[in-house]
């Protein structure tokens, strides 16, 4: 499938630069310029990129984001509040930009709780969900989470079309789960939000954030304007569509599939997260991985999480593999401290 950001980047010619960015390098990282359009009201390869991404996504709407999934949260919750909603359910362990977005935009902020299993957070069920809709105008949740959990997709939207309000999720884990259709946010959501840096191969803060009609994509589209910076990045950009459009790869999903039940790591629903328990090992396994170059996304005390993308190589896999057989594991009992703190003992993040 035709790349049109970066097709219209290769075939830029050297000219000389009058315009920002002021290092005038002449590179991919350009401004809007006449032939390379303009997000803030695309017309050309950036409107091309859009409507690819939107359809590959199964969107009416679909808007690159170059400041991350904070940036498509923000403008979900704007989107909502302009419909009327003022009173946002969510769970406690959501991402901090749901509650900072809440109160710079002046959202009521009904928390659903969250237990925890072996310091992982579990996903509110649905019978959390109903009463949490009772008393809120709308329901965000994260799907998948950081864990490789995802909520009851299928009884939220449910819900949501019963209580006639507005469900949106939170994909910034699940950009490449496009191509698992019972799994993905936007099978769901009427708002939803694809990080596409983690699980595909953008560049760091590359997101979509997407509405299933076209009266969703009327009022999103209003809201991404108002908070989108207004010199958006080419090279993020460029990166986003190649991100949207990247190929599935099929034999790292069955080897990371392979590789979790080899290697006892945590069962969940997201090939892409890699959780192994360490307990009070995490720390000493984490050093002598990062000694033998093996860096993870995250130690949460409990677990070390290896997270993986189209990109991940079988070899690398192999390599994760031969290493952890040499290292001893802890337990992580059934009442361990959550790794993750809740959103709202998050203070000013
Ligand atoms: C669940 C969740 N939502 C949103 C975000 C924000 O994403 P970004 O860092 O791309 O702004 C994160 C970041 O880790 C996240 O974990």
């Amino acid at each position: 499938m035709k790349l049109h950001i970066a097709s219209m980047l290769d075939a830029q010619k050297r000219h000389i630069s009058f315009h920002t960015p002021g290092h005038k390098r002449r590179g991919y990282d350009i401004t809007e310029l006449s032939y390379s359009d303009c997000l803030l009201a695309p017309r050309g390869v950036l409107k091309a990129a859009e409507e690819d991404i939107a359809r590959l996504l199964g969107a009416a709407r679909s808007f690159m984001l170059t400041e991350g999934s904070t940036s498509g949260v923000y403008s979900m919750l704007l989107a909502l509040r302009e419909q009327g909603v003022k009173r946002l359910a969510a769970p406690v362990f959501s991402h901090p930009s749901v509650k900072n977005a809440c109160e710079v935009l002046g959202l009521e902020l009904v928390l659903i709780a969250q237990e925890t299993a072996f310091g992982i957070p579990v996903q509110p069920a649905a019978s959390a969900l109903s009463a949490a809709l009772e008393q809120a105008d709308a329901l965000l949740l994260t799907s998948p989470d950081y864990y490789g959990n995802v909520p009851p997709l299928s009884a939220a939207r449910a819900l949501a079309d019963a209580a006639r309000k507005p469900l949106v999720l939170d994909g910034a884990h699940g950009g490449h789960l496009h191509f698992t259709p019972e799994l993905y946010a936007g099978s769901y959501a009427d708002l939803w939000v694809d990080g596409v840096h983690k699980s595909l191969p953008a560049m760091t803060q590359g997101a979509v954030v997407s509405a299933k009609t076209e009266r969703w994509g009327h009022v999103l589209e209003g809201a991404v304007k108002k908070l989108r910076t207004t010199s958006p990045s080419y090279p993020i950009m460029a990166s986003v569509e190649l991100a949207v459009k990247f190929p599935q790869n099929v034999r790292i999903e069955a080897a990371a599939r392979a590789f979790k039940q080899a290697y006892g790591c945590v069962d969940n629903a997201d090939w892409t997260k890699i959780l192994v328990p360490f307990g009070a090992e995490c720390k000493n396994a984490q050093t002598y991985l990062e000694r033998h170059g093996v860096y993870p996304e995250f130690n949460d005390g409990n677990y070390l999480m290896f997270y993986l993308s189209p990109c991940t190589k079988a070899r690398e896999l192999r390599r994760l593999g031969k290493l952890l057989e040499k290292l001893p594991r802890g337990d992580v009992p059934q009442g361990a401290p959550a790794g993750m703190v809740p959103m709202y003992a998050v203070e000013g993040s």
